[in-house]
């Protein structure tokens, strides 16, 4: 080894060399200038330890067996083969316990413990490998061979070596173990082998797997590759230590600091003899009854508590109850309201913007709007009026209920009203409210009560004339309780809710500058006193290319939008969306649509994130890649395949849909079973179907004594769904007549209708839903009751010359379009 290699770890380390009366180790069996290592060594195992080349440690051993050897060592040649030992734990490691690849090194100095354990100073020399272990006993004896590594010298390596040097100053400053001179000394090693194992030497934080990597690795330019990642690692993770350490510095000085001053004040308050704290509470209370500007009852009320929350001890229980009271109080927004935008072109952009069509209730909107403004404008001359009638006519028809299947737009069109507007909206569900507190809240008697939900709102949404959508009005439940219904009345009358009074308040609050939306699937259950004070706006459902222009101009861009996509990395193709449309969704909105639009834009940006950036077209032949398995399958030809099934057209939450009405036949006595979850009327409407089927026996071809022979069994499927209403009446007659006849219902036709006793077909309702049903499920027929011809003006035209009508006046009418010729029996 040269002497001024030696020089160089001398410097490294730091120490003087300590004479040990030996001159020097590395020659003490040689007279040259080169080391020399025997061929046979006694083996040191390290715990948890590995000793490099050209670096000195310090090692402490105790074990009988390693004492003996350093005492046989220190009298002998002074070198030792130092090898770490694969398992920490363990005590004494044999031969198969340790690796094979180590560092000779020398003893340096030594020193004894008084409890019998001796330190060392061991010098690394040279890396060498373990051939064969020659004896376990007293201690490992081995005959090794040395392993040089290779040193390359390249432009590349002088650069890592550079970098390992920069990043061991950074170690170094983060990291309090390093000296300083250490460091300026490691740093300003050339060699970069010397310096690949100064450094591994000081990062006390390595892995023994990758300490022993380190040494194992021959070539220089790798153990320099392999160095820089494990340093860079550890100057990140102490990086990060320093930042939390000096963010929860910082948040504890802030915190310690608030609660001192805080302390503080109190203590001068109590010196100055100013306040105690609730004092200074009921200063607090005094100043937000100031600034809420509220009217002069609720202010009145607000005081006379306050008085009271004064003279309460703030142990007692009722003070709690008055601070709740009086903090809702005082935060309701008694006076902040939002400013209407009520520019009539800016509003009708905001709404083309956010929904395709709906222009009957665009109109509706803009209207209102107009209506708005004009009256603000000429507000002297209407001055005049009475106020009562002024309060009437700006009210008047303000109540918006939108009414419609779902995913058609209520809520989002609520929204956009609001942004046209520019007030706040605020959005309440009414689903399964069954207790008229829910809606006014609790009187402050009970414990814990709390307002109702108008008023938590209007707290929340802080102003008094946000766009208020009150959902699902169809779904207000009632019990025991009291009825909510005949609160939400109070809530929307115009009459009263300029001072609508909740329970919990107890004082009157104005809500006439709110506007009320309402909304529900099914216009049947709203209360019929809640219906006549509001404007109901149907919303019925889309047809197929309406659908088409809403996901592309709306829902496609949208869901592109949410999930961070450029537009040319998905598009779709017309073909392709008309099937996801057809196929995969059966629905009168568009809600399910989305979601699936949703869901290809998701495995797209999953692509992405995976590396692949291939811009991606849906078409119909792939759309199948990006969804599963279609959901839906034209079911009415497999329905309708034998006689006795009828398809009849219906309206459920859902929208219109088809409903099937199967009737059976077995021998018996004129029995009639109806099953399927139906209703009173329903089923009245089934005997009536009959009675007119048996009636007409004769003339449709029935063996009169047929009826004598036969149990019918009317069944109408379709989940556990309840069903009611007198609109299946054809569709039952159409299934018995066909089930007695032999005569199949032909597959392609649906109906609606009522019918009375003498075979007429009235009118019913919903038909633009009913009609829209069939044209999404692919019939060509529709046989509607005549009166309700009016209603096919309705129909978007596209639907109307895909279908046939048939406008039945009589049930003859109905069973002429929908049995078929020929007879199975
Ligand atoms: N005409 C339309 N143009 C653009 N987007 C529409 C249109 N109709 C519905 N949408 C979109 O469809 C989605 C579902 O609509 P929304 O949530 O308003 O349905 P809803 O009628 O309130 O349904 P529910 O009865 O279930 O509450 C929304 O993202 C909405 O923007
Ligand atoms: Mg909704």
């Amino acid at each position: 080894m040269p002497d001024e290699k030696r020089e160089g770890w001398w410097n490294i380390l730091g120490h003087p060399i300590i004479d040990t009366g030996e001159s020097d180790p590395s020659k003490a069996d040689t007279d040259d200038d080169t080391l020399r290592v025997p061929t046979h060594l006694p083996i040191l195992p390290l715990r948890g330890l590995v000793v490099y080349p050209m670096t000195a440690v310090p090692i402490r051993v105790g074990q009988p067996r390693s004492i003996r050897l350093i005492e046989d060592t220190v009298t002998g040649k002074r070198l030792v083969g130092l090898v770490a030992s694969r398992d920490a734990e363990l005590e004494t490691p044999g031969p198969d316990d340790v690796y094979r690849t180590g560092t000779v090194a020398a003893v340096h100095r030594l020193f004894k413990s008084p409890d019998g354990t001796i330190t060392l100073i061991m010098q690394g020399m040279m890396r060498i490998r373990v051939d064969e272990f020659l004896e376990e006993e007293p201690y490992l004896m081995a005959r090794v061979s040395i392993a040089p590594e290779q040193v390359e010298r390249s432009p590349e390596i002088e650069a890592l070596r550079r970098k390992i040097a920069e990043g061991f100053e950074n170690l170094s400053q983060l990291s309090p173990g390093v000296p300083e001179e250490m460091s300026t000394l490691v740093i300003n090693l050339d060699d970069p082998l010397q310096l690949a194992y100064a450094v591994a030497n000081q990062m006390k934080t390595l892995d023994l797997a990758d300490a022993q990597r380190l040494l194992e690795l021959d070539s220089v330019g790798d153990k320099l590759r392999v160095l820089m990642g494990l340093l860079s690692k550890e100057v990140e993770v102490l990086e990060l230590g320093r930042k939390i350490q000096t963010d929860a510095q910082s948040e504890m000085e802030k915190t310690q600091r608030e609660y001192f001053l805080r302390e503080q004040l109190k203590a001068i308050r109590r010196e100055l003899g100013e306040a105690d704290e609730q004092q200074i509470e009921a200063e607090e209370f005094q100043k937000k009854i100031e600034e809420a500007g509220m009217p002069e009852e609720a202010e009145k009320e607000a005081r006379r508590e306050l008085d009271r929350l004064r003279k309460l001890p703030t142990a007692a229980a009722e003070y709690g109850v008055i601070r709740t009271y009086l903090d809702w109080l005082t935060s309701l927004p008694w006076s902040v309201q939002t400013d209407d935008n009520l520019d009539i072109t800016h509003a009708r952009q905001v709404l083309d913007e956010d929904h395709y069509d709906l222009e009957e209730i665009k109109e509706r909107i803009l209207e209102f709007l107009a209506v708005r403004k004009l009256r603000g404008e000429r507000k002297e001359e209407f001055d005049q009026d009475e106020p009562a009638d002024l309060i009437r006519r700006e009210r008047e028809g303000v109540i918006l209920c939108f009414v419609g299947p779902p995913g058609t737009g209520k809520t989002s069109l609520g929204q956009s009203i609001a942004r046209a507007l520019g007030r706040k909206f605020i959005r309440q569900s009414l689903g399964g409210v069954r207790d008229e507190a829910e809606i006014r809240g609790h009187r402050r008697t009970y414990i814990g009560a709390l307002p109702g939900r108008i008023m938590q709102a209007l707290r929340r949404i802080e102003s008094k004339n946000p766009v208020f959508m009150l959902d699902e009005v169809d779904k207000l439940g009632m019990d025991f309780r009291g009825d909510p219904a005949a609160a939400l009345l109070e809530v929307l009358d115009p009459e009263q809710n300029r001072e609508f009074r909740d329970h919990y308040l107890d004082v009157p609050f104005d809500l006439s500058q709110v506007m009320f939306i309402t909304t529900g699937n099914l216009l049947d259950p709203i209360p019929p006193p809640l219906r006549d004070r509001m404007e109901i706006l149907r919303l019925s459902g889309y047809t197929e290319t309406e659908k088409l222009r809403i996901v592309q101009g709306y829902l496609i861009p949208r869901q592109l939008r949410e999930n961070g996509l450029r537009s040319k990395e998905l598009s779709f193709t017309e073909a392709a969306l008309r099937q996801i449309i057809r196929d995969y969704t059966r629905e009168a909105g568009v809600r399910n649509l989305e979601r699936e639009i949703g869901r290809v834009a998701r495995k797209v940006v999953t692509r992405i994130a995976e590396g692949d950036g291939q811009p991606v077209r849906v078409t119909k032949a792939n759309v199948s890649e990006f969804l599963k398995k279609p959901r839906y399958f034209p079911e009415t030809a497999l329905r309708t395949k034998v006689p006795g099934v009828a398809t009849g057209l219906s309206v459920t939450m859902a929208g219109g849909d088809l409903i099937f009405c199967e009737a059976t036949k077995m021998p018996g006595q004129k029995g009639f079973t109806v099953t399927g979850q139906l209703g009173e009327v329903m089923k009245e409407s089934a005997q009536a179907a009959l009675s007119y089927v048996r009636s007409k026996a004769a003339e449709l071809g029935i063996p009169e004594d047929v009826f004598e022979k036969i149990d019918i069994h009317l069944h109408v499927p379709a989940g556990a769904v309840p069903k009611d209403g007198p609109s299946a009446g054809v569709t039952i007659a159409a299934a018995l007549a066909s089930l007695l006849t032999g005569r199949r219902v032909r597959d392609d036709v649906g109906m609606t209708g009522e019918i009375t006793l003498r075979g007429q077909v009235l009118p019913v309702g919903g038909i633009k839903e009913k009609v829209l049903a069939a044209h999404r499920a692919g019939l060509k027929t529709v046989i509607l009751p005549k009166q309700n011809n009016k209603d096919l003006d309705d129909i978007p035209e596209e639907v109307r010359e895909s279908l046939d009508f048939v406008l039945a006046e009589q049930v003859t009418d109905v069973l002429a379009a929908a049995l078929a010729q020929d007879k199975q029996t």
